[in-house]
């Protein structure tokens, strides 16, 4: 498999906001995470990407042991964090100028494809927040990087661009071997990207559920006004309203 996560905990300060997180994405897999706000989504994709340590737990990429440690992992975090004295381009090609291999005319096709084939040559203080959430995610997507982390990456988009951003994410990853391990708070976008959906508990966090979705690929835009991707959206909605329910207690 490409990521394993063994048993991660992590509090801060006396707040426990993971609790005995174990998952496996296996090669070429595509996993949403969904659960509330403030669950600990952001920090389970942190400590992937190495930028916080776990208290207790580790994490693998195949074999390896990568636990605390940065650049196994493509990641876009929830912020996107774009440089400000790069341009459009050069802030899309820094994973892969981390990795000594980069392609501007690739990248450049990308950006246009994104709606940004006009701001190549922008600063991030000239673009809107949507505008700058996609250069990040094609930063994530031009990284070479086996697994690629996406923390809620359509999430500044109107519904238009979103359900545009989405297809097209779908396309590209459809010809690649990469796993995506992607948070959203969208069940049908979770519904229609991934293969399985791990729904997280709050107070602390712990996994609740996790779905398989059957649905056959390549998808279609026209699943999102099946009827069984309806059920399925209810079906998914229940269960993580259960969750919530159960908090209340
Ligand atoms: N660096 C930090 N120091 C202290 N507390 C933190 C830190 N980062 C996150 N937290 C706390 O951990 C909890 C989980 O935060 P996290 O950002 O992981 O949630 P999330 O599930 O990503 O939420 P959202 O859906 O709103 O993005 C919150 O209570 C938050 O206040
Ligand atoms: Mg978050």
């Amino acid at each position: 498999m490409a990521l394993s996560l063994h048993n991660i905990n992590k509090s801060f300060g006396n707040k426990k906001v993971l609790q005995n997180i174990s998952l496996q994405i296996e090669k070429g897999e595509f996993v949403s995470l969904l659960g509330p706000s403030g669950s600990g989504k952001s920090t389970l994709f942190n400590i992937i990407g190495g930028l916080f340590s776990p208290d207790e737990g580790d994490v693998f990429l195949e074999e390896r042991k990568i636990t605390n440690r940065s650049g196994h992992i493509s990641y876009m975090p929830q912020q996107p964090s774009l440089f400000p004295w790069r341009t459009v381009l050069e802030n899309a090609l820094l994973g892969q100028e981390l990795a000594k291999k980069t392609d501007a005319e690739y990248a450049k096709k990308l950006l246009t494809k994104a709606g940004l084939g006009d701001m190549l040559d922008a600063y991030p203080h000239q673009l809107s927040g949507g505008m700058k959430q996609r250069v990040a995610f094609i930063r994530a997507l031009l990284s070479p990087q086996e697994i690629m982390c996406l923390d809620e990456p359509f999430s500044a988009l109107d519904a238009f661009t979103r359900l545009d951003m989405q297809k097209w994410l779908l396309e590209t990853w459809e010809e690649v071997e990469q796993s995506i391990f992607f948070i959203t708070h969208d069940i049908e976008e979770a519904l229609f990207l991934s293969d399985k959906i791990v729904i997280l508990s709050s107070n602390p966090a712990e996994i609740k559920e996790i779905i398989h979705v059957p649905f056959e690929r390549p998808r279609k835009e026209e699943l999102l006004l099946s009827y069984s991707f309806l059920d399925w959206k209810r079906e998914v909605t229940e269960k993580m309203e259960m969750g919530n329910n159960e908090l209340k207690k």
